[in-house]
């Protein structure tokens, strides 16, 4: 069962983080995926490159820095998001969401953002060609905020290593692909620890996990909780997500490494199925692509596909 308890007596989920550094675990090492390239335009990805990003592995890209126009350093300070948003994003309506200046600061905003949601979706194209047609742009996020002192509840708690799963927003196992970039003008990494591949995880976690309604799903609808009806496959996915971030053993002692993305990088995984968290950093820029997991090169991958192997079921 996702309870929300811990297993360890007194450690309310809400209550407290980690109480030490997990170690880290020499088999992890091969989770990251080190590309040398210092451009955007780049040529199509290897096989094996596209297949370690397919099974949940994190492509790193030391030298591929997002550069700053003249002007645009003044925009690094967590001054310009608005405290109650939780990051500044970018639309394709073009409209800025969750910052707060003048005019021209908020255009100054929105032309950095911009552009690297150009820069990002470039790379991706060029990268995996066949995602080309298939994938679709959720907004893009500038997060200035400084991780570790991020007040949160557990649930939205990224500093638990988690699967990205949305509560009120169903996807029926449209893939969540990230490409994010460190901007940090002081030198300051972005700290992730990364876990076990999707299929331990869900190997762990789906023993526990309730059974999915169908009654609820649609009651989730009609009280317009879910934006569409809730699916088996986005009902497990949460569960996984609450599961993981609930347990405080599993957040200790499951294996994983921990990753330092350096200012001037950037990196790339499917977050619906790499198991990861951020324990520290500030000024990270990221967009989400969203992708048919029938787009995939090796639709076997999918946490759709490895979900509906092991439970036996059709989830969608
Ligand atoms: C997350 O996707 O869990 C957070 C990533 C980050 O802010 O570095
Ligand atoms: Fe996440």
């Amino acid at each position: 069962m996702a309870t929300p308890e811990s297993r360890r007596a007194g450690n309310a989920p809400g209550s407290q983080s980690l109480q030490q550094e997990p170690a880290d675990n020499a088999a992890m090492a091969g989770q990251i995926v080190t590309l040398w390239q210092s451009g955007w335009e780049s040529g199509a990805l290897a096989p094996g490159a596209i297949a370690a990003l397919e099974a949940g592995k994190v492509l790193y890209l030391p030298h591929l820095a997002f550069a700053l126009a003249p002007g645009e350093a003044r925009l690094l300070t967590p001054a310009v998001r608005n405290p109650k948003a939780r990051n500044i994003s970018l639309g394709a309506d073009a409209l800025l969401k969750g910052a707060v200046g003048d005019a021209a600061t908020l255009a100054e905003l929105a032309g950095m953002i911009g552009r690297f949601r150009r820069q990002a979706a470039q790379l991706i194209e060029a990268m995996l060609p066949q995602y080309r047609d298939a994938m679709r742009l959720a907004p893009t996020s500038y997060r200035p905020a400084k991780v570790e002192t991020r007040a949160q509840s557990w649930r939205a708690d990224d500093r638990r290593l988690h699967v990205d799963a949305f509560p009120s927003r169903p996807n029926y196992g449209e893939r969540i692909l990230r490409v994010f970039s460190n901007i940090n003008p002081e030198g300051v990494p972005r700290i992730w620890r990364i876990g076990e591949p999707f299929e331990a995880v869900a190997r762990h976690f789906l023993p526990r996990a309730k059974a999915y309604s169908g009654w609820q799903a649609r009651c989730l609808q009609a009280l317009r909780i879910t934006k569409s009806l809730r699916s088996e496959y986005d009902h497990l996915m949460l569960q996984l997500h609450d599961g993981m971030k609930s347990d405080l053993d599993y957040q200790q002692d499951a294996q994983q490494m921990t990753m330092a993305f350096a200012p001037g990088s950037t990196w790339i995984c499917f977050s619906d199925q790499t198991s990861h968290a951020v324990m520290s950093g500030q000024f990270m820029l990221e967009q989400t692509l969203h992708l048919p997991a029938l787009a995939q090169y090796d639709r076997s991958a999918s946490p759709l596909a490895i979900l509906s192997r092991l439970t036996g079921r059709a989830l969608i």
